[in-house]
């Protein structure tokens, strides 16, 4: 191995055990939540989704996605949006961005804090753009980045704002991450919505490029779990 390889080796083997020790550190305060909580907020619907092709599509991709990076930022597109697009474009679903009322900071280490306090606080932040109507939606697709081995906060003021829609229907998650998989965002959706019928998620690495490489096995996960218009 060359000498640049096995520096950069070893940069990567210090972040995954950094993110671990994150996590056990998580884990072990027993922080996991599951809330349903809207904040007293009136919620304010939208039947505009950010894309709507043929009128007639049951299937909805939501995702939130930030263009910083850990480490590879800035980037043209986030890797759970990379993710989000494939998903999209094999099942033909329209898409909804949740997108935050105040953006999140570039900076990692700044966005680290702000969603560790988040967590601990069980925050509900705001989303910028109005809910959409999910009525004609019988698939719902959730995705996002890992943080801090669960969706950020921002997805449950998503998912407790939409919680009458969302509990009959058909949820899948996925995710991008360093390390940590799914973390508890299947789990999440098991315990908040027991009507739901929850699918087997997705998830992949963000910041190796993996993202990118994975439309194949996307629609080989799509094949699996059943739903591909
Ligand atoms: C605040 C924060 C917390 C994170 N926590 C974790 C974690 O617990 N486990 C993990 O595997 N990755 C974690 N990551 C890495 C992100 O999940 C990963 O970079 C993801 O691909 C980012 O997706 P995006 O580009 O769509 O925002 C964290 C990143 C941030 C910014």
């Amino acid at each position: 191995m060359n000498n640049r390889k096995w520096v950069f080796g070893v940069g990567v083997a210090v972040i995954l055990v950094a993110l671990f020790s994150w996590n056990f550190v998580r884990g072990s305060r027993g922080t996991s939540q599951t809330g349903s909580n809207t904040g007293g907020q009136t919620v304010e619907r939208t039947t505009q989704t950010n894309r709507d092709l043929s009128g007639d599509n049951d299937v909805l991709v939501v995702y939130f996605s930030r263009t910083s990076g850990v480490w590879d930022g800035p980037l043209e597109v986030g890797h759970t949006k990379v993710l989000a697009d494939y998903i999209t474009e094999a099942t033909n679903a329209d898409q909804y961005e949740i997108v935050p009322a105040v953006a999140y900071p570039d900076d990692y280490e700044a966005t680290a804090e702000q969603a560790r306090q988040e967590q601990a606080d069980d925050a509900r932040p705001a989303i910028a753009n109005p809910l959409p109507d999910l009525s004609e939606y019988e698939t719902i697709f959730i995705g996002a980045p890992v943080w801090w081995s669960e969706y950020p906060m921002i997805v449950r003021t998503f998912l407790d704002g939409e919680a009458d829609q969302l509990a009959n229907k058909t949820l899948v998650p996925f995710t991008t991450h360093l390390g940590s998989g799914l973390g508890a965002s299947q789990r999440q959706l098991e315990s908040q919505f027991p009507q739901a019928t929850v699918l087997d998620g997705f998830s992949v690495r963000g910041e190796d490029g993996a993202v990118n490489g994975a439309e194949s096995d996307v629609r080989a996960w799509l094949t699996r779990i059943g739903v591909n218009n």
